[in-house]
């Protein structure tokens, strides 16, 4: 991780906390979470943008502690069920520093929102419109956003490409669905339609894709105010800012974001004879990924006749799914103990019944790699803890917040007991 160093004895220090004394204290798999990383990140994203709204993606990841820090550092949050909802409230996040997503959003958590009295919602279907209207509370108007599709391919894998036509998501430019959304929109006195939003795709590392997609919606803006004489204030482009997964990759830097993204939108309001719109981001990953380090125990390692060798760990696709679903890429370190071994290329694989459950292909590790090491994974903050899954009753790990040379567990590790509490029948 970003904030991990690398002592001379193999050990790796978060925030000086030692991951190996972490896992001996808490157990493995375990989660990691760099506290200080995280409000650095979020900070970043406030000096880069101070007079834009910056809402953390809660998708990524999300818990109190994490609310908390968002919060106090001055972030909105965006959140896409009740789930996230009701966790960031208890919490105490603020609701009108939340927004909501979502294209299922079921009627329950529509009335939530409206109870809560969230600051916007992004709508994302027609049916949406009168369905939220109906939920009108006196005198206080729901702030909309409505959710375009630029047509403009970005993301890491196409699972994740959210801004092209073809997928489930918002009304699409062409064609005019999107339009005729904002006609409807604004034809609802209880909903007061703020802005324009649209999601690209995730883990971008090119500025390009918000570019063009900003030209888009500024066109967009300026149509809505040709045809319905009115100018909306916020213009939100999404999240999919990308992170460093290996040491190779380019992360999206918030500053030359920033930089470029007000730039265009200053020269292409100009153009169209626009007021500047208020700008809104989402970043989710870029926020956490770089704080969170994953920390596994080797518990067998496997040296095949064809010459392959398989190290499997005490977690995998329950914890961290993305190299199974996206062929998503990941670094590697042994950590606890120095080797001077020659490295040696092992596939670093789950203990989850599927040949698919490698959880990283091909990694340079020490060739005396052994039972009982430790393994870090870095970047790992964002889409694993929160796309972990119950499969195998191997559990979800446990999460544990580091600062100033101490660990806190946030969560606890999940046990068979936490299934068994569910079962009401047999
Ligand atoms: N805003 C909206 C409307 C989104 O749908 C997303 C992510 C974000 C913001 C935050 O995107 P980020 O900045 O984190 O890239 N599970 C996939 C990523 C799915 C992203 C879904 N939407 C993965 O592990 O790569």
């Amino acid at each position: 991780p970003a904030s991990a160093q690398l002592t001379p004895g193999g050990e790796v220090l978060v925030s000086g906390v030692g991951l190996d004394e972490a896992a001996d204290r808490f157990g493995t798999p375990l989660y990691v979470l760099d506290e200080a990383e995280v409000r650095a990140r979020a900070q970043a994203y406030r000096r880069a943008l101070p007079h834009a709204e910056v809402l953390y993606a809660a998708k990524a990841f999300l818990c109190s502690a994490m609310a908390d820090w968002v919060a106090e550092e001055g972030l909105g949050l965006d959140v896409c069920s009740a789930g996230e909802l009701r966790l960031a409230t208890a919490a105490g996040f603020p609701a009108q520093r939340i927004l909501l997503h979502g294209n299922a959003k079921t009627p329950e958590e529509l009335r939530l929102a409206r109870r809560l009295r969230v600051g916007r919602i992004v709508i994302d279907g027609m049916a949406e419109i009168p369905r939220l209207a109906a939920l009108a509370i006196a005198d206080v108007p729901q702030r909309v956003l409505i959710r375009v599709v630029p047509g403009i391919a970005a993301g890491h894998h196409s699972a994740v490409r959210t801004g092209v036509d073809g997928q489930k998501f918002g009304f699409r430019i062409a064609g005019g669905d999107a339009a005729e959304a904002i006609s409807r929109t604004l034809a609802q006195s209880s909903l007061e339609l703020v802005g324009l939003h649209c999601h690209l795709g995730s883990q971008i590392t090119e500025l390009e894709p918000y570019l063009d997609a900003l030209d888009r919606l500024v066109e967009l803006l300026a149509q809505v105010r040709d045809r319905h004489g009115r100018q909306l204030p916020e213009l939100d482009l999404g999240g999919g800012h990308g992170v460093r997964y290996l040491p190779q990759d380019r992360e999206l830097d918030p500053a030359e974001f920033a930089t470029a993204v007000t730039g265009r939108l200053k020269a292409r309001c100009e153009a169209h004879g626009l007021a500047v719109p208020r700008l809104i981001v989402e970043p989710g990953r870029a926020i956490v990924a770089p704080a969170g380090v994953a920390v596994y125990r080797v518990l067998s390692v496997k040296h095949t006749a064809d010459g392959r060798t398989f190290a499997a760990v005490d977690g995998g696709m329950s914890d961290n799914p993305r190299p199974a679903l996206y062929g998503s890429a990941y670094d590697v370190r042994l950590i606890g103990r120095a080797s001077h071994a020659p490295t040696a290329v092992i596939d670093v694989v789950g203990r989850h019944c599927e040949a698919g459950d490698v959880l990283v292909h091909d990694a340079q590790l020490p060739a005396d790699l052994r039972a009982g090491d430790l393994l870090a994974v870095p970047a790992a903050g964002a889409y694993q803890l929160s796309m972990a899954s119950g499969y195998n009753l191997v559990g979800r790990p446990a999460v544990v917040a580091v600062r100033d040379g101490r660990a806190r567990l946030l969560i606890r590790r999940e046990t068979v007991e936490d299934f068994r509490a569910r079962e009401v029948g047999r």
